[in-house]
């Protein structure tokens, strides 16, 4: 992996020290760092840096995102790029190994994919354990940490497993997530789950395991395999966000795969995170069952003192809009269009997004779509239910979670991750004579 290049040094100058050099190092886009690692060792002060909004936890070559200038690159290619011109399965296989698949490379991935498509047949009565109503995001995080389970070998010290296994778990969890997924599906429809062919690619495959039926055959319409695919390359990765930072910190600890990702498919759950996408919907029914026009949310939004959120807009990282929101909405269009689908909420997330971008209090806190905005609006075109949403965004991170969790293994510098705090409790103290009766007590109610 290449390394930044070490360029000036920067000075820090505490009262009562000796002024301290720390080196700033550049990476291949232009971005600089403060190498702040040995910070405390020097100073014996830590930095406290709520959100790590202005920490990097570490050097990747995988993506690189500018959020002023809404700009996306996956291992160097443009996402826009990649929308158009690739296919998911090739994007996983660029982001985990760095490099776009030749034919051979190509044809070995996909043999992969077929080949672990199937779950074990004891998982699959897993599913019939759940409660009616459990959220497939619960049943997903279940099922992947289960693999691990059924597949051990990567479940000793990561340090001893070669590349060959790694890539094989990574091929393995692709093509299982995407069964999981649509099983789960099945689960909470009440309906018998339908296996995976291999006659069929990817996204084709898990739409046929989702819609088809021993009583209902699917017609699998290659407009709608190009919008997920499309839909899946935008998820694909995004560097350092919340449940990617997840598993590379649960990783840390030398888990395996399935247990590093489990983590990160409960951190993607969030509402303020992959779980935006069902609030999105949420959101527009809400407004629609109430008669509440987009002009009057937008104004309850404005009033609200950050107590009503516009779900889909807004990002930690995007001061500008959300490219992948451009590549959503138009994939959208193209859908509508090639469906002839009319939805009265997507006319209103239209509107929504139109009176925002013309808002002072959306521009001011440089507020625009990001990738939830739209993207539930394609799943309800195509029949998955919202709670499925999150699902689809699991399905698509999912190779940026590998590529993440590999790199950061392959990582000599990737160390156990421990942040430090800023203490604020109580100073040392000692127990009164009546907490000593109470934990005397206590002693003498444990022994009854
Ligand atoms: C994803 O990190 C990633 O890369 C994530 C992701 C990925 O691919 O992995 O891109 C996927 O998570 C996209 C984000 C999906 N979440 C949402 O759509 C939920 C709604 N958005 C907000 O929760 C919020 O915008 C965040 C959490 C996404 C980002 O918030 P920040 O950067 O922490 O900004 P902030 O919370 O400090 O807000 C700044 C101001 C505040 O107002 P003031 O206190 O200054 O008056 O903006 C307001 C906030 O109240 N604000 C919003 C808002 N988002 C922020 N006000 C109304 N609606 C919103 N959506």
């Amino acid at each position: 992996m290449r390394l930044a290049t070490p360029t000036d040094v920067a000075t820090l100058g505490i009262p009562g020290q000796d002024p301290r050099g720390f080196q700033i190092l550049e990476g291949s886009a232009g971005d600089r760092a403060i190498d702040m690692t040995n910070l405390r060792r020097q100073t014996g002060l830590v930095a406290l840096d709520y959100g790590y909004n202005n920490t990097a936890s570490c050097e990747s070559a995988i993506t690189y995102l500018n959020g002023e200038k809404g700009v996306l690159l996956y291992r160097g290619y443009p996402v826009e790029e990649l929308a158009e011109k690739s296919r998911f399965v090739e994007v996983a296989y660029l982001l985990v190994n760095g490099h776009m698949p030749n034919e051979k490379e190509r044809e070995d991935w996909s043999m992969q994919l077929n080949r672990h498509a199937l779950l074990h047949e004891d998982m699959r009565h897993f599913f019939s354990h759940f409660p009616d109503g459990a959220h497939p995001m619960a049943m997903l995080s279940a099922m992947v940490v289960s693999l691990s389970t059924f597949y051990p070998e990567l479940s000793q010290n990561q340090h001893h497993v070669g590349d060959e296994a790694i890539d094989k778990a990574a091929a393995r969890l692709l093509s299982k997530l995407r069964t999981i997924a649509a099983f789960s599906y099945k689960k909470s429809i009440g309906e018998p789950v339908v296996y995976p062919r291999h006659d069929l690619r990817y996204v084709a495959n898990f739409l046929n395991m989702m819609f088809s039926s021993p009583v209902r055959p699917y017609e699998i319409r290659p407009e709608v395999v190009k919008a997920l695919n499309v839909l899946f390359i935008v998820h694909a990765d995004h560097e350092q966000n919340c449940s990617t930072s997840a598993v590379r910190l649960v990783g840390s600890a030398r888990v395996n795969l399935y247990a590093a990702v489990a983590a990160g498919i409960c951190a993607l759950w969030g509402p303020l995170h992959g779980g935006a996408n069902q609030m999105v919907i949420e959101m527009a029914e809400e407004m629609a069952a109430q008669g509440m026009s987009p002009k009057e949310k937008i104004e309850r939004v404005k009033n609200s003192k950050g107590a009503e959120l516009l779900y889909g807009f807004g990002h930690r990282v995007y001061k500008t809009y959300d490219p992948r929101a451009k590549i959503v909405k138009k994939a959208c269009d193209d859908l509508f269009r090639a469906l002839d689908v009319h939805d009265p909420l997507l006319d209103m997330l239209r509107e929504l997004e139109e009176r925002a971008l013309a808002d002072d209090f959306f521009r001011e806190r440089h507020l625009y779509p990001n990738v939830d905005f739209y993207s539930g609006i394609i799943y309800r075109a195509i029949g998955i239910p919202k709670e499925m949403f999150t699902v689809m965004f699991a399905l698509g991170r999912l190779p940026g979670w590998i590529a993440h969790w590999k790199e950061a293994l392959e990582d000599p510098r990737f160390k156990l991750q421990r942040p430090r705090q800023l203490y604020v409790g109580p100073g040392l103290r000692h127990l009164a004579p009546d907490e000593v009766v109470r934990a005397d007590r206590a002693a003498v109610l444990d022994a009854r």
